[in-house]
């Protein structure tokens, strides 16, 4: 009778012990679940944990946070999988920097290399490096890589401190990964900091793919698209791994893109203009628009520099082309001055949807 109790007593224990490894089994899983939700909302953990801890000071705080979205951009450089991660990318004015959703940092003010070649290229570009100026913007399609590439080694300014953006043709992307070898020998520079796809264009993706397996093996730091907008984005960025970092395109006064720059901003990718100043041929005209002349005379300013700053106020880098070192000078001289709300308001009413190019 007893042997029969304590077999009783026996089987009500291990049916008592498989229940709780069943109730085990159920926590970890929705343990798993938590995991991955606290994942995709781990800025609101973190801001609670740091309000706990009142010792760390903002600075710490800054940099803790910095650090975690470095580590998570690192994860997703290394996986190359997850294109979801977005940060802030909002404007330094400190350092006049942005940091891209790649993990790098990159200036908000550059030169952009558009119909420069030869002497005159290298001699722009050195004129800017001897300005402060840090970003320079290239393309096959420039015929210039060669002459960025000489300035950039001959400058004397230590390779990091540049950051060297090129274009892939529509012509090089049936085969990207000889184009990619092909920039990295024009250049000559170790490595590039960014390459864009120049236009939307028949094996767009295969291309950009190629540039991920460039990214991969340590020949590109950064990815981005020009002439890319809302329709073309939605479609072409569930075909990649990695989100681009930048979006270049037309923007100036009279081609504001207002639809186009809050949604790329959503996306956690920074925007760069290009034809700040209108494009040549056009820069006369908008240089010389009354409203822009008018708040130009306010701040003691030039026109090319309200536009500039009119650009940078919005979240937009600027590159624009020079050959001229008094006007390269010019273009970097933005951080003294600041519109006002109203001023920057009268710069938007200017827009005319006017495009100054085909694309
Ligand atoms: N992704 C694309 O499809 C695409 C298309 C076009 C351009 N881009 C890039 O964007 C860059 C900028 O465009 P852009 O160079 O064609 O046009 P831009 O910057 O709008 O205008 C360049 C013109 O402005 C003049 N300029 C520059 N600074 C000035 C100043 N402070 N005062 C008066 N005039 C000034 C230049 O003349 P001076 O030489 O006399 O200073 C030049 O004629 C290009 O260089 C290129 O890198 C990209």
């Amino acid at each position: 009778m007893k042997r029969l109790y304590n077999l009783i007593l026996a089987c009500l224990f291990m049916v008592s012990l498989s229940a709780c490894g069943k109730q085990a089994g159920t926590d970890s899983s929705t343990d798993q679940v938590m995991e991955q939700q606290g994942q995709t909302e781990s800025a609101g953990t973190t801001e609670q944990t740091e309000q706990e801890q009142p010792a760390v000071s903002e600075a710490e705080q800054t940099e803790a946070q910095t650090e975690d979205i470095l580590t998570d951009r690192e994860e997703q450089k290394i996986e190359g999988g997850d294109n979801t991660v977005t940060g802030d990318i909002s404007f330094n004015f400190e350092t006049k920097t942005v940091l891209l959703n790649s993990g790098y940092e990159m200036p908000i003010f550059g030169i952009g290399t558009y119909s420069l070649t030869g002497d005159t290229c290298v001699e722009s570009v050195t004129a800017a490096l001897n300005s402060g100026v840090r970003l320079i913007d290239t393309a096959y399609m420039y015929h210039n890589e060669e002459s960025v590439g000489e300035a950039v080694r001959n400058s004397g300014i230590p390779r990091e401190e540049i950051f060297v953006i090129t274009k892939l043709y529509p012509n090089q992307f049936s085969d990207a990964e000889a184009a990619i070898e092909e920039a990295l020998v024009k250049l000559d520079i170790d490595y590039i900091d960014m390459m864009l796809l120049h236009h939307p264009g028949t094996d767009d993706v295969e291309a950009y793919l190629a540039m991920e397996k460039a990214v991969a093996d340590g020949k590109i730091r950064s990815l981005g698209l020009s002439n890319w907008y809302v329709e073309e984005l939605e479609e072409f960025i569930p075909q990649i791994n990695i989100m681009p970092a930048l979006v270049q395109n037309e923007i100036h006064p009279y081609y504001q893109e207002n639809d186009v720059i809050p949604y790329i901003h959503g996306l956690g990718i920074v925007v760069q203009g290009w034809y700040p100043l209108g494009g040549r041929g056009y820069t006369a005209e908008l240089l010389g628009n009354e409203v822009i002349s008018e708040i130009a005379a306010a701040h003691g300013k030039s026109s090319a520099q309200v536009i500039l700053r009119w650009n940078l106020q919005k979240g937009v880098v600027v590159i624009p082309g020079s050959s001229n070192p008094d006007h390269i000078q010019e273009n970097t001289e933005l951080f003294d001055f600041e519109l006002t709300r109203e001023e920057m308001e009268r710069i938007n009413a200017l827009d005319r949807r006017e495009k100054h190019d085909w694309y």
